[in-house]
């Protein structure tokens, strides 16, 4: 085999995979090899990917057929969720695929491209305990501005629809210091926004018997940090939401107004099916109080379309919450059977065309939510983080607290800054405006 100079890395799925493919790339790079931006010159590819429903882990496996024609001499790995949910089948499925490593051995990647090197044997490495060490390992980040930070790994939550406690193992919160230290690092490093990340933050620190410190004190502990400027967190099950934390992202100067708390279903009949172990009333509670407390919060949403034994009724629920909470995002699905959840033994017994009638008629009503709160916020000021440029290089493109898009026309020297934007029209999903004059906000 040649000696390794290049790697490429594809990130399919969540946030979680973004970060994981950074700590996988800062590893690579500490051995001197160059990451690129194209397969055809890589002597190692990596695809770091997503088992979340049928057509992420589709997309997967089509890309490894390829390979199979055309493998010429690279290495080819698979990271991630289907190194862990196809862990029994993947490499014996494609011969050409040279390893497997699982979300909780990301640390190992070096060691695998070393046994590989010398014994040239298929490697895997898949445990579902949270991997020691990881903690104290910060990846080097892309992105100058923003990035996230992992506060919890796994999840204990076993929804019986979902397929991320088999691929992510146990809930296990991050020692905060080291959370604090991760912060401070990307402080240093210039960055302005950390969102911090767990499939459910709002358990951090439950499964600590003896730590004192839960999720809103985590947040007054980052809030310290000077340089960072803004604070997110992903995702928050409703269930585990409190009021200490509504109370920490109202008095927080740099906790952003913006919740991602999935409903998944407005009917109870499918909630206690999925196994979220709410009710919608208790739900409605959370967002009621929730919006008393810090009220120009903004609420984002998942919801799952077609799941089993789904009525027009059950639906129309569905459909009438989203219309009264007036989500302010939404990420919406159609239920994809996993193997090995509970929910793979109910009846997938909804077609495939009415989850997509369902799923179309809750975009349109999503759209249609959002054009009347854009309309109504024409004529507005918004304080955004400028991103970055968009591809033609001319409009600059940042959010506001509350998580909406805006676009703007600027200089570059913006980026990386806060500005005022005053607001004067929308199309789609993004704001349009421009660069108040008053610098005196
Ligand atoms: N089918 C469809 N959507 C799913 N999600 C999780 N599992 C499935 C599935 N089997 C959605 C949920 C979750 C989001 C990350 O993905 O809405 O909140
Ligand atoms: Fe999956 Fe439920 Fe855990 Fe979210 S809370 S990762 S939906 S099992």
């Amino acid at each position: 085999m040649k000696t390794l100079n290049t790697f490429y890395i594809r990130t399919y799925g969540c946030q979680m995979n973004e970060l994981d493919s950074e700590i996988i790339s800062t590893q690579l790079q500490m051995r001197e090899l160059k990451k690129v931006d194209d397969e055809e010159t890589a002597d190692i590819i990596i695809l770091n990917t997503c088992s979340i429903r049928d057509l992420s882990e589709k997309k997967v496996l089509g890309k490894l057929f390829e390979y199979k024609k055309d493998k010429k001499d690279k290495i080819i790995g698979v990271c991630g969720c289907m190194a862990m949910s196809q862990k029994e089948t993947l490499l014996k499925k494609f011969p050409h695929l040279d390893f497997l490593l699982g979300t909780n051995n990301l640390l190992d990647i070096n060691k695998i491209l070393d046994n590989i090197l010398s014994k040239k044997l298929q490697e895997k490495r898949v445990d579902l305990n949270y991997e020691i060490g990881l903690e104290n390992f910060f990846a080097k980040r892309e992105n100058k501005i923003k990035s996230s930070i992992s506060i919890v790994r796994g999840c204990n939550n076993f929804c019986s629809y979902c397929i991320v406690p088999q691929t992510r193992g146990k809930e296990v919160s991050r020692d905060s210091m080291s959370i604090v230290k991760e912060a401070k690092y990307l402080a240093n490093e210039g960055l302005k926004e950390i969102t911090l990340l767990g499939q459910n933050v709002n358990s951090y620190g439950l499964d600590k018997p003896n730590s004192k410190i839960l999720f809103p004190d985590l947040l007054y502990m980052l809030d310290k940090i000077d340089g960072i400027e803004r604070i997110r967190f992903m995702t928050s099950h409703p269930k585990d939401i409190t009021k200490d934390l509504m109370l920490a992202i109202r008095d927080l100067k740099k906790v952003c107004e913006f919740v991602h708390f999935p409903m998944q279903s407005g009917s109870n009949k499918i909630l206690k099916a999925m196994r979220r172990t709410y009710t919608i009333e208790y739900y409605l509670e959370k967002v009621n109080l929730l919006k008393s407390i810090v009220p120009n919060v903004t609420i984002g949403t998942d919801i799952i379309v077609g799941f089993p034994d789904e009525t027009d009724e059950d639906f129309d629920q569905t459909y009438k919450l989203f219309d009264k909470i007036k989500f302010d995002t939404a990420f919406i699905f159609a239920y994809s059977p996993r193997k090995n959840t509970l929910a793979s033994r109910y009846d997938d017994n909804i077609s495939n065309t009415l989850k997509q009638q369902r799923l179309q008629k809750l975009l349109k009503l999503f759209h249609k939510i959002l054009e009347d709160k854009y309309r109504k916020l024409i004529g507005t000021k918004k304080e955004i983080l400028v991103e970055r440029f968009n591809k033609d290089k001319k409009i600059l493109k940042g959010r506001s607290r509350e998580f909406e898009k805006i676009i703007f026309e600027g200089d570059e020297k913006l980026i990386g800054s806060l500005q005022m934007i005053d607001l004067e029209s929308f199309s789609h999903q993004t704001l349009i405006g421009r660069l108040t004059n008053n610098k005196n906000f």
